[in-house]
């Protein structure tokens, strides 16, 4: 039985003030039965990681660089998310593909890195509304899969966790179907399983785009989707927490 996780994605939204209470309403709800994660932006993780000191939520970063460290100007290394308190961080966000033009070979090389370094990585995959309207969401979704397959191997698939966030359904309010969802998560499983069927079973493989308090537990009742990935109702907690809860 795969535990459910749910994890609180800001983007760039908030202050150290807002990181505070937010982060702090969701420790003192003391959410059971569901693995929570929250990223906020990288100047309020020290924040955030105080609030979460104690308890079971996990701090992560949105981004991590490819490289161990030196002149990278503007780039956080895995090294330094461990040593401000992070346990988890996002590689290859669709928002980190599109706008940063981020390539499969990069993200692998980010979630090795998270992974040398003892961080959880959250692997995002997902296609845009034209390869889907062309029928390449298969095609699309392996191939961002397989990249990271290659360059950790499968048995790196213990520890990472899959979110599947079509780009079309994020902050758009069109949240894929419960079966349009299910049947990328099972491709995904089924892809790993060709590898390697005991770590396919246990891998998280979580859903993103448009998660909402009213849509959350159709979605999470499906039998691959492991919970979510939550952006614009992450940052309401009575949002967030009836999103946690419908996973719980
Ligand atoms: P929304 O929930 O705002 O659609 O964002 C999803 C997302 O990108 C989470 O990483």
């Amino acid at each position: 039985m795969r535990r459910k996780w749910v994890g609180g994605n800001w983007k760039m939204n908030g202050s150290r003030a807002m990181t505070s209470s937010l982060a702090g309403a969701i420790v003192e709800a003391r959410i059971n039965g569901v693995e929570v994660a929250l990223f906020p932006p990288f100047p309020y993780l020290r924040e955030a990681c105080a609030a979460c000191a104690g308890s079971r939520i996990g701090v992560g970063g949105q981004d991590l660089s490819e490289h161990e460290s030196g002149a990278f100007t503007g780039e956080v290394s895995a090294a330094m998310l461990r040593d401000v308190g992070c346990t988890l961080v996002l590689a290859g966000h669709s928002e980190r593909r599109q706008y940063h033009k981020e390539t499969d070979q990069q993200v692998a090389s980010k979630v090795s890195q998270a992974l040398e370094h003892g961080l959880t990585p959250v692997l995002c995959v997902g296609e845009t509304l034209d390869e889907r309207d062309a029928g390449h969401t298969a095609a699309v979704v392996s191939r961002q899969l397989d990249e990271v397959v290659s360059c950790c191997g499968i048995e790196a698939f213990a520890r990472i966790v899959i979110a599947y966030e079509p780009v079309w359904a994020i902050g758009t309010g069109r949240c894929a179907s419960a079966e349009q969802a299910q049947e990328v998560h099972a491709l995904l499983r089924s892809q790993l399983a060709r590898d390697d069927a005991r770590i396919a079973g246990s891998t998280r493989i979580v859903y993103g785009g448009s998660v909402k308090p009213g849509n959350a537990a159709e979605l999470f009742a499906q039998p691959d989707i492991d919970g979510g990935l939550i952006g614009g109702a992450a940052l309401q907690a009575t949002d967030f927490l009836s999103i946690c809860a419908a996973a719980g």
